[in-house]
């Protein structure tokens, strides 16, 4: 039946009935807020392209995982900001390093608090902020870094991790892994693979923040060409095969295709990363009052979710957290 019989605008005339048929529920138990904790800066210490983000001290980290926790958001996210780096980005797995002391000063001061995962990559951490370990033509040497990453992600599993996502794009690092974690009395800790990660430019403030930027070159060897979606599909089954327990897909907006797509190809629990530029690109809009951040952002996160992201990975978490706990009052 068509016009007049049908008429779409009947269930969208009130409130209630919008309600009714809604298909698609943000709750903040499905956002992640990911946080930068640095080892010896200030306790806050402002971004200039994050606006309302800041790097945190490992006690600030601490009350910002409170908040979190108090707002009933699922997971904090750990990047670490080291005193120090090196060529190897030795940091990294460093039992008294920054993200696993943060991770242990978390876990501890709130075990029934948020989930805690850790980011697990070199790039924050090398002098020459690539995000494995170079060879002397100075090319990423894949098989080397993935030994290293094995080693981070044990590291941050003994400090209390309750699950551990590498972001390197190096190939086979999460079956490695996998049998890392295993092999040292960790098998029920789940790894949530940054599968489909793309070499993009919406990373920009994150390098800001996290002192990341590569010395030279870019990232176009290890992470994913835009163009390509079926190869971002191939990129997650293989992580289904070396036994990754969630799939990722970075950035979220402008690949809501392959959110779609990885989520039917994989059946895997699915995060969507809404990354630093997409983040800066809110803010700055509303800060020139170009648009309503409390209505784009509920948009943003919302079509996230329509798109197929079980959970959503964002810098606007808290705020998110706020908007909707306003909106069931
Ligand atoms: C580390 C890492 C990056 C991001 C998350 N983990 C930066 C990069 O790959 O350059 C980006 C997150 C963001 O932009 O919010 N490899």
């Amino acid at each position: 039946m068509a016009y007049p019989q049908t008429r779409m605008r009947r269930l969208r005339a009130s409130a209630g009935l919008r309600g009714l048929v809604r298909e698609t529920e943000l709750r903040a138990g499905q956002l992640v807020a990911p946080m930068f904790v640095s080892q010896d800066g200030p306790p806050h210490e402002p971004i200039a392209t994050m606006p309302g983000v800041e790097r945190l001290s490992i006690s600030a980290a601490v009350a910002h995982a409170r908040e979190a926790g108090a707002l009933g958001i699922g997971a904090v996210m750990l990047f670490g900001v080291p005193a120090e780096k090196d060529e190897h980005g030795s940091g990294a797995w460093d039992e008294e390093g920054v993200v696993q002391l943060a991770t242990r000063a978390i876990k501890q001061a709130l075990p029934d608090g948020p989930l805690v995962i850790t980011d697990v990559c070199l790039c924050e951490y090398s002098d020459h902020g690539h995000c494995g370990v170079l060879r002397d033509d100075g090319a990423v040497d894949n098989d080397a870094t993935v030994e290293l990453l094995a080693r981070t992600a044990v590291s941050h599993a003994r400090a209390g991790a309750d699950l551990v996502a590498p972001s390197d794009m190096m190939d086979g690092r999460v079956g490695t892994i996998r049998a890392e974690l295993d092999g040292e009395g960790f098998a029920d800790t789940p790894i949530l693979a940054y599968s489909a990660k793309f070499a993009s430019a919406f990373y920009g403030p994150f390098r800001d923040a996290a002192g990341s930027t590569p010395a030279f070159g870019d990232r176009r060897s290890y992470q994913l060409d835009p163009a390509n979606g079926r190869e971002a599909v191939r990129e997650a089954l293989l992580d289904v095969q070396e036994g990754a327990d969630m799939v990722m897909v970075k950035p979220a907006l402008a690949y809501g295709d392959l959110i779609g797509a990885i989520k039917r190809a994989t059946c895997l629990p699915l995060a969507a990363y809404n990354v630093s530029g997409e983040y800066a690109m809110v803010k700055a809009a509303a800060a020139a009052g170009y648009l309503d951040e409390r209505a784009a952002v509920l948009e943003i996160l919302t079509s996230l979710r329509r798109a197929g992201a079980d959970t959503i990975i964002t810098y606007h978490a808290l705020d998110a957290a706020r908007w909707l706990a306003a909106e069931a009052l």
